[in-house]
């Protein structure tokens, strides 16, 4: 039967991709973000999605955004938090206040609230499944990046007393930690660390991928896979647990 499927910031990047997994699946699904083009996009793409333009660091468009929500799916079956954003690249002791309030309130603080509104509907579903979208900065330790790294472990407490507390209704909770994503942005990141080393393209790379058992990034089709298996019948018995996807990255560096 189709499922009904929420996600959070799925406007592009992993999150669209998951919810083009859901679709291809012939599930129902809705996507909010903040960027109101990239929505428009994924309608055009697909027009049986539902999409809602909001801010989801502001707590009242988040219930605005919700009340739709309900309007259009009825219950949830499935909900991914996939909200996150990384924030600056500072040492922690010029991390400003407003800049870890930022990355705090977006990546927990709107998954918190959400996850509150969608409690009662997954109930309803009697097959409830969260998905929240952690990172290997969720495992690691990640300098240069306290809020966001603090956040993404903070999923995993998230993540772990919810699978207790809501284990009895037969909703179940997990974490996915992905390493570097494959994409526009890895590839960006890479050649700016070569031109300012003078090095190659190639040469980067090879340093990026030297600590992780796979030698490639991961493409984030499999991170939407991941998302399907755990979501399916298939994972019916997996709750509480904390999946890296990362070609088995042993270090940040
Ligand atoms: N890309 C990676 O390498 C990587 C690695 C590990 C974990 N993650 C996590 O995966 C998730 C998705 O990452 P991504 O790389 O696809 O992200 P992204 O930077 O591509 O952004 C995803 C979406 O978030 C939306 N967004 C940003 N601020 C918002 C706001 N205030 N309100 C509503 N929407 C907002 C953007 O418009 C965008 O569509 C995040 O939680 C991220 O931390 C990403």
């Amino acid at each position: 039967m189709a499922k009904k499927v929420f996600i959070s910031a799925g406007g592009s990047g992993i999150g669209r991709c998951i919810a083009e997994a859901f679709l291809n699946n012939d599930d129902e699904v809705f996507i909010c973000d903040i960027n109101a083009q990239s929505l428009e996009q994924c309608q055009k793409d697909y027009p049986k999605l539902h999409i809602y333009a909001c801010d989801l660091a502001e707590p009242e468009q988040i219930k605005l955004m919700f009340a739709e929500a309900i309007k259009k799916l009825g219950h949830i079956d499935v909900l991914v938090n996939n909200t996150g954003i990384s924030g600056p690249t500072i040492a922690a002791d010029e991390l400003s206040f407003d800049d870890w309030n930022t990355v705090i309130n977006l990546n927990l603080n709107s998954t918190f609230l959400i996850t509150q509104l969608a409690i009662p509907l997954l109930k309803q579903s009697g097959a409830g499944v969260i998905i929240n979208m952690s990172s290997i900065a969720g495992r690691l330790g990640y300098p240069y990046r306290l809020a966001y790294s603090t956040s993404k472990w903070g999923l995993i407490g998230f993540t772990k007393t919810l699978s207790m507390e809501l284990g009895a209704d037969n909703i179940r909770v997990n974490a996915i930690l992905p390493g570097a994503v494959d994409g526009d942005r890895v590839q960006r990141v890479l050649q700016a660390r070569a031109d300012v080393a003078q090095s190659s393209l190639e040469k980067v790379t090879q340093n990026a991928l030297k600590n992780q058992s796979l030698k490639y990034f991961v493409n984030p089709k499999h991170i939407a896979d991941l998302c399907l298996f755990l979501a399916s019948d298939s994972g019916r018995s997996i709750s509480g647990q904390i999946l890296p996807i990362d070609g088995d990255k042993q270090c940040l560096s």
